[in-house]
């Protein structure tokens, strides 16, 4: 693995007083994408929220050594974490091409930033197609590109992705997944990616992990991942 970006250690969080997750050791290292697995409720969503400081949390989460528990979300997300939350979370009311603008909010380099929303519609033609168009009255695909495209323009070092083809086609989904590749190979984001689609996720990522009731319970390259029996029966279904 390259050197950790993330550090996720003995991490805890809790929603009042149910505790959701029970101590998570978790690494993603700088231009690495990781799968976390798991069952509706075991936790997945709410360890991407610890990490961006909504939930409560303690334990240690580092990015590139910082520490984050305890920090607002505001400061997180300024230290170069871009998340894209399960449900998509575009503004319905803005056009697309405000929605790329919120994205780029806190940033100053005017320049850069037209020519980040111009290479967004190149890697997603369909939104330059539709840049005037109101976000909410676009597809689900589309929503989710929006989504991404928005959270990568902030120029984030880490893009964390809640169940990225929830609600798409399989073909879309592909197409997305592809795009993605493209993304960190070229610009060297890493991603920390929620999926149930196990078998496509476990493909593009190089590591994953599997949460079982606010637990890791297997870890490993995308090989053993994917090798592993429980892992098969499990998320797999075969
Ligand atoms: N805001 C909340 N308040 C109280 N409990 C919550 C809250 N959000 C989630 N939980 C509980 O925390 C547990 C983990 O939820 P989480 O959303 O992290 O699971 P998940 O793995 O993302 O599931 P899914 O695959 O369904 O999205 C569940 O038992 C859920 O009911
Ligand atoms: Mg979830």
């Amino acid at each position: 693995m390259a050197e950790p970006l993330l550090e996720l250690s003995g991490v805890h969080a809790a929603y009042g007083d149910a505790e959701v997750l029970r101590g998570i050791d978790l690494v993603v290292g700088e231009g690495e994408v990781v799968v976390l697995l798991g069952a509706n409720g075991a936790g997945k969503t709410t360890t991407l929220r610890s990490i961006c400081g909504m939930v409560g949390t303690r334990g240690s989460i580092r990015l590139g050594g910082t520490e984050l528990v305890g920090r607002p979300t505001e400061w997180i997300i300024r230290r170069g974490i871009a998340h894209v939350p399960q449900g998509r979370g575009v503004f319905g009311v803005l056009n697309v091409e405000e929605n790329l603008r919120v994205g780029a909010w806190g940033r100053k380099d005017t320049k850069a930033i037209e020519a980040d929303i111009e290479r967004w519609y190149g890697v997603f033609p369909r939104l330059g197609e539709r840049r005037g168009q109101l976000a909410g009255g676009m597809s689900g695909g589309e929503q989710q590109m929006l989504a991404i495209a928005r959270g990568l323009m902030a120029r984030p070092k880490l893009l964390l992705l809640d169940e990225p083809s929830l609600g798409l086609a399989q073909i879309i989904t592909r197409g997305l997944f592809a795009q993605l590749e493209d993304i960190n190979r070229e610009e060297s984001v890493s991603m920390l990616i929620v999926e149930q689609n196990a078998e496509l996720a476990l493909s593009f990522a190089s590591r994953g992990y599997v949460i079982e009731s606010g637990s890791i319970v297997l870890s490993g390259t995308a090989d053993e991942v994917r090798g592993n029996d429980e892992m098969r029966r499990a998320y797999l279904g075969y």
